[in-house]
């Protein structure tokens, strides 16, 4: 009887995809991406307009202090943490309209189709939208998730600051999203993500789902390189100490080292030269590192070989180079009940699927050390994304949003089974 219900609970492909491409209007760029950053305005918008859909399905919308939203559907068992579903509706500055936002609008289409059933889960449900899982304005990514797990302090991540200067804590208060309740406080029984895989594994193979197994290690730092700011015209190329001379061989030396390693990336994605003249040269550089591999240790060879590297540089150009770790995730690894349940849910469902770990970083990595997670990708065409071109189509992502739902009330009918007569 109940696996017949769970079944006939089909999502509205037109309807998840017609407000993908309606919030995706909340801060278009001319290519057809969003730059939609965290606690912008246009953030603001696109929590608001989340919010009244969330609370039209008789959802009550709870924020933390960290201003991540958590919209609950009332269970049997109003006593039980709820199971929860979202990812988030933040972008990169050049970001696509799908990274994130399918997460949240997925798990919000989830919720109109059990509204639409009249369908009762034993847990409540919840879509979670996580605040600033992209990192792009204020490093690092997934703050908010990191706080809810207990991985920053929640001091730290409010007095990080972009590089305007304006902190996470002014920025959240400036668009009226620090809740009352404490970030962590939020008990979850469970956590799925939806995402687009954001690589090429799953087109390749012509495959249309993924069963996330896990995530890879990643590392972020911040290095500052000072020289000295000096006439261009009158400066001899000897007595030069030139911080942007330094940064590029530091950028070289980034792509060289993570090259070593077949499965590891490195990347310097932003590098800001000052005083920024024509005719000076530069006295100072702050640049981003971001490291990855599946393997902690592989990345611990690269950042050994860069640093010493950069001590070299620094030697020979007599610069000042200070580098430092501001995030380091260990490789996860998720939960097997909820693996299982994603792994059902793409059986029942009728989709060809594989087991993948992801190689981008996720809220449901954090979250998963508070609470069993997992997470289902769908392909993206070409593999494209952190791009305004990322695309999957209305087929792909109707099929992670139906195997979402599936995975969410598949573990439902688990804890039913297992707490049922408690
Ligand atoms: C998240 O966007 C990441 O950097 O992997
Ligand atoms: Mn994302
Ligand atoms: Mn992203």
């Amino acid at each position: 009887m109940v696996d017949r219900q769970i079944k006939n609970l089909t999502i509205d492909a037109e309807r998840l995809w017609d407000n993908l491409m309606l919030t995706a209007k909340i801060g278009a760029t001319p290519k057809g991406g969003i730059c939609r950053l965290t606690l912008t305005e246009f953030d603001r918008e696109a929590r608001d307009w989340f919010k009244a859909q969330a609370q039209a399905l008789g959802c009550t919308v709870t924020v933390d202090d960290m201003g991540s939203m958590f919209a609950r559907r009332p269970g049997q068992r109003a006593d039980i943490p709820p199971i929860a579903m979202g990812s988030h509706l933040d972008t990169q500055p050049t970001g696509g309209k799908f990274d994130g936002a399918l997460g949240v609008l997925a798990a919000l289409e989830a919720l109109h189709t059990l509204h639409r059933a009249g369908y009762e889960t034993f847990a409540p449900i919840e879509v979670v939208n996580w605040t600033n899982e992209e990192g792009a304005r204020f490093a690092p990514s997934m703050i908010a998730s990191g706080v809810f797990a207990g991985v920053y302090g929640r001091d730290w991540a409010c007095a990080r600051a972009d590089r305007g200067g304006e902190t996470f804590g002014g920025a959240l208060d400036k668009i009226g999203y620090r809740g009352a309740q404490r970030c962590g406080e939020h008990r979850l029984s469970a956590f799925f993500e939806l995402h687009i895989e954001q690589g090429p594994y799953l087109e390749a193979e012509g495959k249309d789902i993924g069963i996330v197994t896990g995530v890879q290690a990643m590392r972020w730092y911040e290095m500052t390189i000072i020289g000295q700011d000096t006439h261009a015209g009158t400066t001899p190329m000897p007595r030069r100490h030139d911080a942007l001379l330094g940064a590029a061989r530091v950028v070289e030396s980034v792509n060289r080292s993570a090259r070593q390693f077949p499965s590891a990336v490195g990347t310097v994605g932003i590098l800001e030269v000052k005083p920024g003249s024509p005719n000076v040269v530069p006295g100072e550089v702050f640049l981003t590192m971001d490291l990855r591999d599946p393997d902690a240790a592989v990345i611990d060879r690269i950042e050994q070989e860069i640093a010493a590297q950069a001590r070299g540089i620094g030697r020979e150009l007599g610069l000042e180079i200070a580098i430092k770790t501001i995030s380091s995730e260990p490789a996860v690894q998720f939960d097997a009940g909820c693996v299982a349940a994603v792994r059902t849910a793409a059986k029942i469902s009728g989709y060809s699927a594989r087991d993948m770990i992801s190689r981008a970083g996720h809220d449901a990595a954090f979250v998963s050390r508070v609470a069993p997670a997992a997470m289902i990708f769908v392909p993206c065409k070409d593999g494209i994304s952190h791009n305004e071109a990322e695309y999957s189509s209305k087929e792909q992502c109707a099929a992670g949003a139906q195997v979402l739902l599936q995975a969410v009330l598949d573990y439902d009918r688990r804890l039913a089974e297992r707490l049922g007569s408690e």
